[in-house]
């Protein structure tokens, strides 16, 4: 079997995208500062290209959690891997994530971190994909809905590879 990536979104896409999402974030967060708060690995280069283009004073913390193993299927189960460093309490925090799929890991997440007090918290996706959703998210902000694809690059992995690729591809496995 030989894997094979075609390209979804590419990179001009991404960057003109990212830069409206943190144009509208710092609008609607005018006069406060706010936590970006990305969720390890695949939200990192997110986040970077999003805090970028901010233009209101940001602070950024890193969270791990682990919903799949190294398939394309989800496990169900989430596992916190690695805790934030600082306090969320009275702060403005926007979580951060690449893509939503059934929401499992999101839904555990919000709930976690809501229960730590934070003055306010919104969610913010690079991808979003609406078909395969199984537990309800609200999500604030989101880049592109896409369909139901398994897809890689700008953070996103199939087995801890193609993170690197500067753009969205959909990955595909051919036989010989
Ligand atoms: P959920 O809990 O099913 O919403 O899964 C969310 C997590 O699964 C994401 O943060 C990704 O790590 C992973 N994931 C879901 N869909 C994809 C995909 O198409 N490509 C790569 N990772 C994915
Ligand atoms: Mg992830």
């Amino acid at each position: 079997m030989s894997e094979n990536v075609k390209v979804m979104i590419t990179e001009e896409k991404l960057t003109r995208r990212i830069q409206q999402l943190a144009q509208q974030i710092s609008e609607d967060y005018a006069g406060k500062q706010v936590m970006l708060l990305c969720i390890l690995k695949g939200s990192v280069f997110f986040t970077c290209e999003l805090a970028r283009h901010m233009t209101i004073p940001v602070t950024m913390d890193f969270m791990s959690v682990s919903s799949y193993g190294d398939g394309t299927s989800s496990s169900g189960v989430v596992r916190l891997v690695k805790d934030l460093d600082e306090s969320i309490e009275g702060k403005d925090v926007i979580v951060i994530e690449d893509i939503i799929d059934s929401g499992r890991t999101l839904s555990y997440l919000m709930e976690n971190l809501s229960s730590r007090r934070p003055r306010s918290i919104s969610l913010c996706t690079l991808l979003d994909k609406p078909q395969r959703r199984t537990c309800e998210v609200k999500v604030d902000y989101v880049g592109f809905e896409i369909p139901d694809e398994f897809v890689v690059g700008f953070g996103l992995d199939y087995a801890q590879r193609y993170r690197n690729l500067p753009f969205i591809g959909i990955l595909s496995f051919e036989e010989f």
